[in-house]
């Protein structure tokens, strides 16, 4: 067996892959970005051929740079963002189309029409989902009822679904020739058509969105021994390595970041913000807008739970500045950028792009940004995205308290906004508790690494996983209760400014 265990990290901007010792070190690496299809307002689309190319592209990179082969490697696992949808043809394996992201809220008039239902009611029961466009199960009608051809040949058999997790295990284990079709319970816990007690896909749920079974992949365990399968010698690794695991990417960062006892939780950072909770083996139903969601599951052992608090645009209104604004060349700019200036000169900006997510699942918002005046400039700019970053995390954070009824102590964060480090003391002082941030702070690829390395018996438990955190660095609050109570108070005014545009 290899000394060695690697993982996959497709994110909603670009793919990972990286390779890790037995100690949890980084021993190599490459990322590439994806390109962001921005068709029409509230559109997001992703390229899954461009997707496949740069996850051949990360791999053989890794694999001439360092000389390894596959049987360095242990196994292999793979975390994915999360929801965005992907139907292809199993017999050309071409897509039908691009893949709809999370992010797109195409689906508004479908899933409010079904929210004020008892279709809604029955999601939010059987799924632990609101009904919102954020989740797969509306995206895949959408694509099934607009793209030709693909509700006939899905009926047929030919056309099959998957987040991005099923489509890069059918391309690496072998695609049109035998790839296998398969999910795992995290990513099919996003999907809107699973049952959270049953894991298996329901009906009723199937009903609703007019989606027939053929169409889906099999659910299995987040890891297992036996393997979800093998790669292949045509493929990017060149010859077999057991890949023995996949997860949602936020759930694999609770594994990296080692929250695998009731009551722990982490905020990562990345093109949103998913705040998790490990609930344990109880599925616990939240009263304050958040998702009730599968943790992981290893094996044939219970699913661990957890609540989520899911934000939709934090690194994103980030990449707007840059990409749509120019006002940043590159995302590290915008730390010097917002130093420029001691606050937001009364700004304030809610990057609601896709609507408002948690804890208020309003599709309909829009983006607001606030409170300028002639002296404002794009320092203030750059200080008012980092505070909604952290004014979006301390809302979802105020949720978690009153579900669980847990006070949070410290916040674990980990992702690419926490190398930010004028952001992280901005949420120290937002929350009024400590923000930690471990070493690897790749804690998404190490956590895919780990559940693949856990079941294929390269690390024989999660304790001896426990000697591998390290905090890295510790922001401990240094504003007063007064200016955090000011500077709350005038976030809620501005969030209430995008909750009522379209009604305006
Ligand atoms: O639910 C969406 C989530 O999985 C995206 O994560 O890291 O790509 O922003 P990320």
């Amino acid at each position: 067996m290899g000394d060695l265990v690697a993982a996959v990290d497709h994110g909603t901007t670009s793919t990972r892959f990286m390779v890790f010792d037995h100690g949890g070190h980084v021993v190599a690496g490459a990322q590439v970005e994806h390109r962001q299809i921005l068709p029409r307002p509230g559109w997001v689309e992703h390229d899954p051929v461009e997707i496949w190319n740069n996850t051949v592209q990360v791999i053989e990179k890794v694999m001439a740079d360092t000389g390894l082969g596959p049987r360095d490697l242990a196994a292999l696992g793979v975390a994915n963002q999360r929801e965005t949808t992907v139907v292809w043809n199993r017999r050309t394996g071409r897509p039908y189309g691009n893949a709809v992201v999370w992010q797109d809220t195409r689906t508004d008039a479908l899933v409010g029409a079904l929210a004020s239902d008892d279709r809604g009611r029955l999601v939010r029961h059987r799924t632990g989902l609101p009904p919102a466009t954020y989740f797969s199960g509306a995206k895949l009608r959408w694509i099934l009822d607009n793209v030709p051809d693909a509700r006939r040949d899905a009926e047929a058999g030919d056309a099959v679904f998957g987040t991005l997790d099923t489509w890069l295990l059918w391309n690496l284990t072998g695609g049109v020739d035998g790839g296998v079709h398969a999910t795992d319970v995290t990513n099919a816990s996003r999907t809107m058509l699973m049952d959270l007690e049953t894991l298996d896909w329901d009906d009723e749920l199937l009903a609703v969105f007019d989606v027939p079974r053929s169409v889906l992949p099999e659910i299995r365990s987040s890891a297992v021994p036996d393997g979800h399968g093998l790669t292949t010698a045509t493929g990017p690794l060149k010859g077999p390595v057991p890949l023995t695991a996949v997860l949602g990417d936020q759930q694999a960062a609770m594994v990296g970041q080692l929250c695998l006892a009731p009551g722990d939780a982490k905020n990562t950072y990345g093109t949103g913000n998913f705040l998790l909770l490990n609930t344990g083996t109880t599925l616990v139903r939240s009263d304050h807008g958040l998702l009730s969601t599968v943790c992981y599951r290893f094996g044939d052992e219970p699913p661990v739970y957890a609540l989520e608090g899911s934000i939709a645009a934090t690194g994103a209104a980030v990449q707007w500045l840059r990409d749509q604004m120019g006002i940043i060349r590159d995302a590290a700019e915008i730390e010097a950028l917002a130093r420029q200036v001691p606050d937001t000169g009364g700004a304030c900006f809610v990057p609601a792009f896709s609507g408002l997510f948690a804890p208020h699942w309003r599709p309909d918002a829009r983006g607001a940004l606030v409170g300028l005046t002639r002296f404002s400039h794009k320092g203030h700019l750059a200080r008012a995205t980092l505070e909604a970053i952290c004014h979006q995390s301390r809302d979802v954070a105020e949720a978690m308290e009153k579900d669980s009824g847990v006070k949070l102590t410290v916040l674990k964060v980990d992702g690419g906004v926490t190398a930010n480090d004028l952001c992280m003391q901005i949420q120290a002082d937002l929350l009024g508790v400590p923000v930690s941030r471990p070493v690897v702070a790749e804690t998404t690829a190490l956590g895919a690494a780990y559940a693949a390395g856990l079941a294929a018996g390269h690390w024989t438990s999660t304790t001896e996983l426990r000697d591998n955190w390290h905090e890295d660095r510790r922001w401990l609050p240094e504003r007063s209760d007064e200016h955090r109570a000011a500077a709350r108070d005038e976030w809620h005014r501005a969030v209430a400014r995008a909750l009522d545009w379209v009604e305006m």
